[in-house]
């Protein structure tokens, strides 16, 4: 099944991006279909995508070979009431809520294959990295499934259901503190006597180049960084503040808030 029919229930930003990424990957309007809550962000959405949207969540989701849950986690349990009864074992369930677990859907969908995943905002440029795991009824069939839907907006990576808000904590959540970098970057660059055209294109490029550099090279951050650092240099005056300051506690320290709040988002 090279393009699975696909619902996407919740029209908001990462179903939007999920639905542009299966078109550009060669999926057919057809074979796709959004599911909305209101009136007019379906309009919108159907206008913007040439996709039908629906308000029948339950209608988009019947017979579908994946229904995607895009809904956020507080508005799962009310989705989940209204798909109950239309949705088969022979589909999988595919959800991107940080942190409701797969047996919060297994509870209201018996029997059907659930497949959790976690995907980040860089799935808008077909840049995702999205881990995902499978529930009590996921077959090897129904994770391939989600996988070739996910690979549509970028890579994917399987891991245990446990890890998963630890995955929401440090990639779902890891673009924003990228971007506060990039913000606090160009600041700095700005205080330092650069126009501000300047150092936003320097600090963008910066960015993009030493991200393409860590995935291109097999080495790693810390070998990437001592590339750069020689002794007494400006590297390590600069890693030296960053160091002394406490850098990585604040680094850790915040993704272990990112990770507790997914906990309870999901209500675990
Ligand atoms: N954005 C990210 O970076 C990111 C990353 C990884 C995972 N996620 C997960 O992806 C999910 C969606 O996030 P998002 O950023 O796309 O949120 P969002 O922009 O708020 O989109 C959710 C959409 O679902 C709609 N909705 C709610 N209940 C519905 C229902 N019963 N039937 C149909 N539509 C319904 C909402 O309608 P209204 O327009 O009426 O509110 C809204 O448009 C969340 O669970 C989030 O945890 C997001």
């Amino acid at each position: 099944m090279e393009h699975p029919s696909v619902a996407v229930l919740g029209a908001g930003a990462m179903g939007e991006v999920l639905v542009g990424g299966l078109l550009r990957a060669g999926w057919r309007p057809d074979d796709l279909v959004l599911a909305a809550r209101r009136e007019e962000r379906r309009a919108e959405v159907e206008e913007t995508l040439g996709v039908t949207a629906t308000l029948d969540a339950a209608g988009a989701a019947a017979g579908r070979d994946v229904v995607v849950v895009a809904v956020k986690p507080a508005d799962v349990p009310t989705l989940l009431g209204q798909v109950a009864g239309a949705v088969t074992g022979s589909q999988t369930v595919l959800s991107m809520a940080a942190g409701v677990p797969t047996t919060r859907f297994e509870d209201a969908l018996p029997g059907v294959p659930v497949v959790r995943a976690m995907p980040n905002t860089p799935a808008q440029i077909d840049q995702a990295i999205t881990a995902l795991c499978g529930g009590a009824h996921a077959t090897e069939d129904s994770l391939v499934l989600a996988e070739r839907v996910l690979s549509a907006v970028g890579s994917t990576i399987r891991l245990d259901e446990h890890h998963l808000d630890a995955v929401t904590a440090v990639s779902g959540t890891g673009p924003a503190y990228l971007f506060l970098l990039a913000e606090a970057l160009t600041e700095a660059a700005i205080r330092e006597g650069l126009p501000r055209h300047a150092a936003e294109r320097l600090v963008r490029h910066t960015m993009r180049g030493a991200g393409m550099l860590l995935t291109a090279v097999d080495e790693g951050p810390r070998y990437l960084r001592a590339q750069v650092t020689s002794p007494g240099g400006t590297t390590a005056a600069a890693v030296h503040v960053l160091e002394e300051r406490g850098f990585r506690a604040l680094v850790e320290d915040a993704v272990r808030a990112a990770a507790s709040r997914a906990r309870e988002m999901g209500g675990g």
